[in-house]
């Protein structure tokens, strides 16, 4: 007996179980995709070359292959509830083209309000949802009249899923709309005023409007600010002020009535700082007018920037100084007349001898100090 002639089909036969057993565990763990270009390359397969093909397909392409794979054909796929006749042209598939440029259409806020009524009576407190653009044609005012749709877009898909994000324009640092196109929204009506200034300050590339206000809820007495003051709302971000502010006659006085934006413009100005008016000097003028001459003797730095002796918001010193004198004053006059003998020259303030060393202070005996307007004031000592 020739043991060969028995074994040799055994053999063959053995090695199609084992490829057909091989492939089998594969098509049920892979995608069906990786099968598909897999077929060709079964590896043992020369000697018995008709056998991969016959096994590698019976198994796989009626049953599985079918369902997710044709994207030819265009039928919906049934894991994705949205019903079929939604958007007819067929060339636009919606897994080839991204979610959002499927075609939303306006759905009005009643349809909003059905499942978001929080939302809905909240945000009806506020401004816009009480804005009348016009008394006159009330047809008008009912076309015009700011809905939710208004701000979060055309709402159709969102109301058919409202798990895609994508179907929705939301506003934050969570939303997928970026900064610009968040501002944007909230520009296409607001692009005058103070708002002219928004493109060129620090703020306007660096923030969102709704880092600082809250449209959908009433937070703030005015101005839809998203904190209950407005000097809540800087600090929220300028910690460093926070210390500060306390100290500050400007600021910790309520009668004077007087916030950030007293001084400054948020959403941006032509002047450095986000300063409202045009220079620092004409900002404080504003209230301190007395300190804008003409004198006949000028003081040139109070002319120049008052911010070279003062800090504008809050000071350890007096007057809120940012120096102590005589320190503030020796910045510049560090060459003073030395004419008297030693220890009774008034400008030797820092020799603990001299006996015009009282507090220090230069102010003693130039006391005008932002200018005089006495024929012989040049020394600003009266
Ligand atoms: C069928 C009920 C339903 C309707 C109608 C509906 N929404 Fe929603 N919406 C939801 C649900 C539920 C969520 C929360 C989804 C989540 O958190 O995943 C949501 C979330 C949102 C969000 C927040 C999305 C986010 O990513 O944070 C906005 C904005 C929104 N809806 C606006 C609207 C507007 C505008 C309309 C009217 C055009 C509307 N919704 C109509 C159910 C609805
Ligand atoms: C003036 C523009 C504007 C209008 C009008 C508006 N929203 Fe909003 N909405 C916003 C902004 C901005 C936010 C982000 C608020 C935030 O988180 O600070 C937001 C957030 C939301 C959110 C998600 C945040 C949350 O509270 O869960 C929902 C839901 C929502 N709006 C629904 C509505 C509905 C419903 C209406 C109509 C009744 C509406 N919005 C009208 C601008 C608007
Ligand atoms: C850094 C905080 C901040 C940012 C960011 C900000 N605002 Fe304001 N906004 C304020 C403050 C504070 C006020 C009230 C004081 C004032 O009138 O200057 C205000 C007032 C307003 C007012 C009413 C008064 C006016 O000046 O017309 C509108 C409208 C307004 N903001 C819209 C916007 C829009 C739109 C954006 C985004 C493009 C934005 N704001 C970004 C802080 C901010
Ligand atoms: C469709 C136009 C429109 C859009 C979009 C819009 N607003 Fe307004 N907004 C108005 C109108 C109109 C007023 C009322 C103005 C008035 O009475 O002078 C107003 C008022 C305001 C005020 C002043 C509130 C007050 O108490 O004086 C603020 C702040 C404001 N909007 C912020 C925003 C922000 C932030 C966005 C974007 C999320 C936005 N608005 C989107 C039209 C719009
Ligand atoms: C959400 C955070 C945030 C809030 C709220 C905020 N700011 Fe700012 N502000 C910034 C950032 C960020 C800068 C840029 C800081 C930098 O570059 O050092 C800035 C810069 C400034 C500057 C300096 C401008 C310059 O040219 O140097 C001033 C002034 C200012 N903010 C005032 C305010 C006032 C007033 C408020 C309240 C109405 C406010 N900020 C609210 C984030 C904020
Ligand atoms: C009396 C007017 C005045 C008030 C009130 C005021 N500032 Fe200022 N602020 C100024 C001036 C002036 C500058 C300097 C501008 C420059 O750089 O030329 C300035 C600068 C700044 C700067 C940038 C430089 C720095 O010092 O860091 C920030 C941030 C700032 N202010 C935040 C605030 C905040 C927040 C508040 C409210 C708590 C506030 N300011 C209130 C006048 C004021
Ligand atoms: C909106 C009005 C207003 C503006 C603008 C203003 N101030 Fe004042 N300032 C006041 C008030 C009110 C006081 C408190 C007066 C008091 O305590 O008798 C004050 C007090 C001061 C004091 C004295 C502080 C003390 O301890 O006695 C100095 C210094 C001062 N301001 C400097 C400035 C400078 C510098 C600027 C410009 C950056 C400025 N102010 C802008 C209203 C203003
Ligand atoms: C060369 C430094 C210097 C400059 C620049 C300067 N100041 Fe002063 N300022 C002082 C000194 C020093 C005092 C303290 C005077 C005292 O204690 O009697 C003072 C006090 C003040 C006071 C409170 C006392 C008073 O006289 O009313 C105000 C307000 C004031 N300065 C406003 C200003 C303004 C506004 C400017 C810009 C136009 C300015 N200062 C520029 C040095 C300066
Ligand atoms: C930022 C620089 C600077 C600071 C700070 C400063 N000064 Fe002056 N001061 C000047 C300049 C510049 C002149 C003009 C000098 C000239 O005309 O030769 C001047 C002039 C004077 C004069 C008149 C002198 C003259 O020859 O007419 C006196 C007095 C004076 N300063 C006192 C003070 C006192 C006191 C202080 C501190 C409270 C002070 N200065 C702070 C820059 C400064
Ligand atoms: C005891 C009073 C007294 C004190 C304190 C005093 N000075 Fe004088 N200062 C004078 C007199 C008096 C003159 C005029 C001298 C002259 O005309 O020769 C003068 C002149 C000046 C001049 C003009 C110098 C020049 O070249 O004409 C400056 C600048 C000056 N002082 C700055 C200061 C500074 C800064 C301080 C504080 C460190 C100070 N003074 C403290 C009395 C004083």
């Amino acid at each position: 007996m020739n043991i060969g002639k028995i074994f040799s089909p055994l053999i063959a036969v053995v090695i199609a179980l084992l490829i057909y057993q091989s492939y089998n565990i594969y098509a049920e763990n892979e995608p069906v995709e990786g099968v598909v270009e897999e077929t060709a390359p079964p590896a043992p397969a020369e000697e018995t070359m008709p056998l991969p093909p016959v096994e590698g397909t019976a198994p796989l392409p009626p049953a599985e292959a079918t369902a997710p794979l044709p994207p030819a054909e265009g039928t919906a796929p049934p894991l994705i509830e949205i019903p079929v006749p939604v958007h007819p042209p067929k060339e636009e598939m919606f897994w080839l083209s991204p979610p959002s440029e499927r075609k939303k259409e306006y759905v009005g806020m009643e349809k909003c309000r059905s499942c978001h009524t929080t939302q809905y009576d909240k945000w009806n407190e506020t401004l816009h949802a009480k804005w009348q653009p016009s008394f006159t044609s009330p047809e008008k005012t009912k076309k015009a009249r700011m809905e939710c749709e208004t701000c979060h877009g055309p709402g159709s898909l969102h109301v058919e899923d409202y798990k895609e994000r994508l179907f929705i324009t939301t506003f934050g640092t969570q939303s997928k709309d970026t900064r610009e196109e968040q501002n944007a929204v909230c520009l296409t009506c607001h692009n005058k005023g103070s708002l002219y200034y928004w493109d060129g300050g620090i703020h306007g590339r660096t923030q969102r409007c709704v880092d600082c206000h809250q449209v959908m809820e009433k937070v703030s007495g005015q101005n839809l600010l998203s904190r209950a003051s407005e000097k809540e709302l800087c600090l929220r971000c300028h910690l460093q002020k926070k210390a500060t502010t306390l100290r500050s006659p400007h600021l910790s006085q309520d009668a004077a009535k007087m916030t950030c934006s007293t001084c400054h413009a948020p959403h941006g100005s032509d002047t450095p700082g986000l300063l409202s008016a045009s220079s620092v000097n004409e900002n404080c003028y504003r209230c301190h007018a007395d300190k804008r001459g003409p004198y006949l003797f000028d003081h040139f730095p109070v002319q120049e920037n008052c911010l070279l002796c003062h800090d504008p918001h809050a000071s350890a010193n007096k007057s809120l100084l940012k120096m102590r004198q005589p320190f503030l004053c020796l910045e510049c006059h560090s060459n003073l007349p030395n004419t008297l003998p030693s220890n009774a020259d008034p400008h030797r303030v820092l020799d603990s001898g001299g006996r015009y060393t009282y507090n220090k202070g230069c102010i003693n005996c130039h006391p005008m100090i932002h200018g005089s307007r006495h024929p012989s004031g040049a020394r600003l000592q009266r």
